[in-house]
């Protein structure tokens, strides 16, 4: 008989027990299960989405006073290494300048996360390239309502 335990996704106990062994962190589980920062903004003064040459997609809202990220939410149709990454993201812009968020790299949010899959870690890629993305826009909107 195999000694295979019966994991099923649907049990949050056994969903974590899986992602724990597959080598997720505690930290990084807990952000993928509790998804805090999963969803929309209406009053977004920027929306911008993303699909990553995996096939994977973010979309993600900004709320902005001053040049600053008062409010963020993000959604993602995406494995748990994305939902984490994105998650821990939005926790740690907000209250960013623009210019601070711009310069957000990999490895601070992967700090956040404390540990993914190897093989996983690009994902934290696309939240940042989603960010940025969504940066970009908002400063190029920013310029032609200037001129
Ligand atoms: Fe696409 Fe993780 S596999 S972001």
């Amino acid at each position: 008989m195999s000694q295979c335990k019966n994991i099923s996704i649907q049990d949050p106990e056994s969903l974590r027990e899986m992602l724990s062994l597959s080598g997720y962190a505690d930290k990084a589980i807990d952000y993928f299960i509790n998804k805090t920062n999963m969803g929309t903004l209406p009053d977004a003064d920027q929306v911008t989405e993303l699909t990553g040459p995996c096939g994977d997609t973010m979309r993600i809202y900004l709320k902005l006073e001053d040049g600053r990220i008062n409010d963020a939410k993000i959604q993602v149709l995406g494995c748990p290494a994305a939902i984490a990454s994105a998650m821990a993201t939005i926790d740690y812009i907000k209250g960013m300048t623009l210019e601070e968020a711009l310069k957000v790299q990999d490895r601070d949010i992967f700090r956040m996360l404390e540990a993914l899959p190897d093989q996983k870690q690009h994902c934290i890629r696309l939240t940042i390239k989603t960010l940025q993305k969504a940066i970009d826009e908002y400063g190029s909107k920013d310029n032609q309502e200037g001129e």
